[in-house]
């Protein structure tokens, strides 16, 4: 089985990155690709850009990547209670290629944030919208203030009842 792994963060210091290293190790690394949303960049989407020059070409790398895994793990940074600038963008122009941008994969989402939502409100957005691009979302897990709950020496979480809820987030994955 291939997991495609990322989050859904520009940031060279992601904690999202910190939080789909972790489940990857759980994974086992072997399991999972984690891939980095900065190799996809692309200006920011208008109409104009895509009239005038088409799609560029890094929505099709990353829509390949999608349709080469049998499931995706995905780590939900959030931006004033959205998704970051940088991972709509790609969302945006990817969907101009294909709207059915998860393309039916199954799906575990995670989101994790330093105060004591865990990035609720942008998971939620992300749960509920995933049908419509053709994600199978098989569970979620919202970790909340990162920064008490997650070891970033050791690279796991320091909560027993956050960390069995991530393996059980994650089962739903490798029984898919
Ligand atoms: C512009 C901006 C808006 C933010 N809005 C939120 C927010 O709505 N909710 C939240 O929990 N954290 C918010 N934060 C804090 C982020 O959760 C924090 O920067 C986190 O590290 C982002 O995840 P990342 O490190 O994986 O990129 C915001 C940060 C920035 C820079």
């Amino acid at each position: 089985m291939k997991i495609l792994a990322f989050a859904a963060s520009n940031s060279r210091t992601s904690i999202n990155k910190q939080l789909i290293a972790y489940a990857a190790s759980l994974l086992g690394t072997d399991m999972v690709e984690i891939v980095d949303i900065n190799d996809y960049e692309m200006p920011i989407y208008s109409s104009d850009l895509e009239q005038a020059h088409g799609i560029p070409e890094a929505a099709s790398r990353f829509l390949n990547k999608i349709e080469a895994a049998d499931a995706l793990l995905i780590s939900f940074a959030e931006h004033n209670g959205n998704y970051t600038a940088a991972y709509k963008n790609l969302f945006d122009w990817a969907s101009r290629e294909n709207q059915k941008v998860y393309q039916g994969k199954p799906i575990v989402m995670l989101s994790t944030s330093p105060g004591p939502g865990g990035a609720k409100s942008v998971l939620s957005l992300a749960t509920g919208s995933a049908h419509y691009f053709d994600g199978e979302v098989k569970a979620s897990l919202s970790v909340p203030s990162f920064y008490d709950n997650f070891d970033q020496g050791k690279g796991e979480l320091k909560d027993p009842e956050l960390k069995a809820q991530l393996k059980a987030a994650l089962a739903k994955l490798e029984t898919n």
